[in-house]
């Protein structure tokens, strides 16, 4: 049985996370609990794997074979319940990357692509990049929930927007889409004929009470306009070793998005990664069961410790590892903010800007850590928020 709950030191391992404190946040003793990546080994197969491979020594051209893609099909239907065939998939080092490649493919520059904000910061640079039209159609926050907004999307989608980037489950603000939604979605970008991009890299890790649905396994008619990218790296802690892919129903969109791949020189993936994803998919299930038990400890804890705060409120997280944190009743800039997490808190949190405009006053939290950690970043939170009022 895996332990969730041993603290591991990972200063010193070249990790974005950990070792560039000073620089991001002012000061060595302040807690990273920002970047999506998390602070718990990856399962011992993939451990195993890698040694393994590692041992042979030799590292040379690597194929992506049956075998993988068998264990990548396998693991989607059993996760999922979507069946897709080998044949269906693209790999490539990340879903970034992909979803880069994506849009040069099946857009043109000036070309409107709809993205639902606050939503991960990739997503504008993926559509401005290329020198296509970004289009925000901002998710509505009401009594502390998001939801999509379905009458300006449809705007969006009369005024000739190409294509739509889905972010589900939904960074930064942890919403798993409802299968009521994603069809009203789905009849919607085939009504105006909009291609979906829908990145579900989060969809392994859904808490209880709810369920991920990929919305191309709602109905022929979408799995036909939608490209689905997925990922073992969220789900098996693996962000550095580069493996996620594609899934393309559609047989002339796959072979025009592989087109792309080979134009940018893009043909195989790195032999580690190959041996993780196999390992992490075939042999990673009850690790992952442990991790998503370990995440509803850390998350209860986090809204315990928030409960009935006058300053900060939780979202509902409902899938990911990341909260999203409302402190808009602070009153602070959002620089202020910030200063006063990294400062007083001694905290490293996501600036919520960093989403859109509509995450100024918000800040996102990764909650992926031992619950050690996690329990010292909470009294360092509300022992600020206390020193806050005191000083008021
Ligand atoms: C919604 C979303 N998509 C993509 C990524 C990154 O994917 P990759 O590292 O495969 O490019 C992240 C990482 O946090 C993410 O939250």
């Amino acid at each position: 049985m895996h332990d969730f709950e041993l603290v591991h030191d990972r200063r010193n391992t070249r990790s974005v996370k950990w070792d560039n404190l000073k620089e991001l946040y002012g000061g060595e003793d302040v807690l990273p609990m920002w970047v999506a990546d998390m602070d718990f080994q990856s399962p011992q197969a993939v451990i195993h794997a890698l040694k393994d491979r590692a041992e042979h020594g030799i590292y040379g051209y690597t194929i992506t074979d049956a075998a993988i893609s068998k264990a990548v099909s396998r693991w989607v239907e059993k996760r999922h319940g979507w069946r897709i065939k080998p044949s269906f998939l693209l790999y490539s080092p990340g879903v970034v990357t992909s979803l880069h490649m994506a849009v040069q493919t099946f857009t043109e520059p000036g070309d409107k692509v709809v993205i639902q904000t606050p939503v991960y910061t990739p997503f504008y640079n993926v559509v401005k990049a290329h020198d296509r039209t970004l289009v925000e159609n901002p998710l509505l926050f009401e009594d502390g929930t998001y939801r999509m907004d379905f009458a300006h999307l449809e705007k969006c989608f009369q005024d000739g927007a190409k294509a739509m980037i889905l972010c589900n489950p939904h960074n930064p603000v942890g919403r798993v889409w409802t299968i009521e939604e994603l069809k009203q979605l789905a009849d919607l970008c085939v009504s105006y004929d909009v291609l979906l991009l829908s990145d579900e890299i989060h969809a392994d890790l859904i808490h209880e009470g709810y369920t991920h649905i990929p919305i191309a396994s709602l109905s022929e008619e979408i799995s036909q306009r939608t490209i689905t990218f997925l990922s073992p790296s969220k789900t098996f802690n693996l962000a550095g070793l580069q493996v996620s892919y594609a899934v393309v129903e559609q047989e002339g969109m796959r072979k025009q998005l592989q087109e792309t791949f080979s134009k940018q020189g893009f043909y195989m993936l790195n032999t580690m990664a190959v041996a993780a994803l196999e390992a992490a998919y075939n042999d990673g299930e009850e690790w992952l069961q442990g991790l998503l038990d370990i995440l509803a400890v850390n998350k209860k804890l986090a809204e315990e410790a928030l409960a009935d705060n006058p300053y900060i409120s939780v979202s509902p997280l409902e899938g990911t590892y990341l909260m999203w944190l409302d402190c808009r009743n602070l009153n602070l800039d959002q620089k202020d903010l910030m200063e006063f997490f990294a400062k007083k808190a001694k905290l490293g949190f996501n600036d919520g800007i960093q989403f859109g405009e509509a995450g100024k006053g918000f800040v996102r939290m990764n909650i992926a850590c031992p619950p050690e950690t996690m329990r010292e970043a909470l009294k360092r939170l509300t022992d600020s928020l206390k020193e806050f009022e005191a000083a008021l």
